[in-house]
């Protein structure tokens, strides 16, 4: 007999593209219905940990009642209307208002787009607009990073720095590179004389000046890098990129789609590091994914160049959904309880728990790295951990231990053998341990079984990125 599960399943292969689409996963799909706080539940009624709060933007948590209230307010208010040039609505204005005062001081101009792929599309474009309206139209490349995550649609495919993503979509778009990213863990420093975090700064001048500063627009980059398996880079770090930035012209856009709203523990990632971007993207977590909201903001240098442009040459962007009513009214009301609630420093605080609870992992045997800053980390599992060597693909690591959390009542995501975590700032102490010793239980019980490597396998994390004519 058919279940009501089983009746599921078969719609949904049947009528629905998943992003990362294919039948192969269907078998495993749980259809989630429910949650509260930090804890989601499924259609069958088990219930879960949030590990990743969603997909790193849940921030405040599961079933907040205001955030429902003030859709269901502004959308029987007002439930659309333009805000190309010449209109506009109370909750954008409102909106753009208070990021303003929460963001870095040169910060004070927004735009709002649907999402985080929107956003790097905009800030990419918006940093080609710049040099033209400055008179250099030749400024048009794009500087990312090898593990680097900014979205999926076309540009921003090409800077994301993740090559299983590309090989089906190709042609990318010209002009992107990739450098390394500054992985403490990772990289090697050729250069003794300079900290890592300096000498990982520095492939982006050596980049520059491979490509010719006059061809380069912009360098974009994650704060801590998310979906490329938590990268925090060394302290030193970003202050470097800034002065390189400055040096060759070169604006510096930082995609702050998961650091921003609070999850490294300061209310946006660049502050820990003292320095500001040009250019700061968003999504995620300014309405902790209760509704579709991402946007740009700009340095009053480059807004006054988007304004001191003649009418004919204007800032030719749009989306319908920029500064839609109903969208913004949620983020400010998400913004609210952060304040509230205190949930920036809560977010610092379980954060430094969670790295303690997972610092006591390392001396596992698979356990290569842990790292994190804030409430993001991640444990990078390791098949030897003298060489560093990944288990084989083959394996289907990431799948597996998925799966073995999953059925031990934790839900999150493994990328490049990095189990992540990213659960929603209110987690309680109490889950947060039990997330630390369910993913520490489904590593050992992954690993054991798994073949050792023969010694000649070579990592896997580091395919030579293809070169694109
Ligand atoms: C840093 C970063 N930028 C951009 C994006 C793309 O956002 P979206 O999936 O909303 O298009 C993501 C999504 O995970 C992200 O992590």
């Amino acid at each position: 007999m058919m279940t009501d599960s089983d009746r599921l399943l078969a719609a949904d292969s049947a009528h629905l593209i998943h992003p990362l689409h294919h039948p192969s996963a269907t078998a495993a799909t749980r259809v989630w219905v429910e949650g509260k706080g930090a804890i989601i539940k499924d259609a069958t009624g088990k219930e879960y940990i949030d590990g990743l709060a969603g997909l790193w933007n849940v921030n405040v948590g599961h079933g907040r009642r205001e955030l429902a209230d003030a859709a269901q307010k502004q959308m029987s208010t007002l439930a659309y209307h333009s805000a190309y040039a010449g209109g506009s609505n109370y909750p954008a204005i409102a909106l753009a208002e208070k990021l303003s005062a929460l963001l870095y001081p040169s910060i004070n101009t927004f735009f709002f787009t649907s999402g985080g792929a929107e956003a790097t599309e905009t800030s990419i474009k918006t940093a080609r607009f710049y040099w033209k309206a400055l008179g250099k139209p030749e400024k048009i490349k794009v500087i990312s990073r090898h593990r680097a995550y900014h979205g999926l649609t076309l540009a921003a495919m090409s800077a994301t720095g993740l090559p299983a993503f590309w090989p089906m979509f190709e042609p990318r778009v010209p002009g992107f590179l990739h450098i390394d990213a500054p992985d403490p863990y990772r990289f090697t420093n050729p250069d003794t004389h300079v900290s890592l975090g300096v000498a990982a700064a520095r492939k982006l001048e050596e980049a520059i000046l491979r490509e010719g500063a006059e061809t380069v627009a912009a360098f974009i980059a994650e704060p801590v890098q998310g979906a490329g398996g938590v990268i925090v880079p060394p302290e030193d770090y970003f202050a470097e990129i800034r002065r390189i930035c400055d040096k060759y012209d070169v604006l510096f856009i930082a995609d702050e789609v998961i650091t921003g709203f609070g999850r490294t523990g300061r209310w946006f990632g660049l502050e820990r590091y003292g320095v500001e971007p040009d250019v700061v993207q968003f999504a995620k977590g300014i309405t902790s994914g209760y509704i579709p909201l991402g946007g740009m903001g700009v340095s009053d240098k480059v807004r006054d160049v988007m304004n001191g442009v003649p009418p004919g040459k204007r800032w030719m962007h749009a989306y319908t959904y920029s500064g839609h009513a109903t969208c913004c009214a949620v983020a400010l009301e998400n913004i609210a309880i952060i304040e509230r609630e205190g949930l920036v420093a809560r977010a610092a605080s379980q954060g430094a728990r969670l790295l303690e609870r997972l610092n006591a992992l390392v001396d596992d045997d698979n356990v290569g790295h842990v790292r994190g800053q804030g409430l993001i980390a991640a444990v990078e599992v390791v098949a030897d951990k003298s060489t560093k060597q990944l288990f084989p693909a083959e394996s289907g690591f990431a799948g597996r231990v998925t799966e073995a959390m999953l059925q031990r009542g934790l839900c999150t995501r493994v990328v490049l053998d990095c189990v992540c975590f990213a659960p929603p700032f209110v987690i309680a102490d109490a889950e947060l341990d039990r997330m630390v010793a369910i993913a520490r239980d489904a590593i050992q019980a992954v690993t054991k079984d798994l073949r050792p490597v023969p010694p000649a396998v070579s990592s896997r994390l580091y395919e030579p990125v293809a070169a694109q004519s």
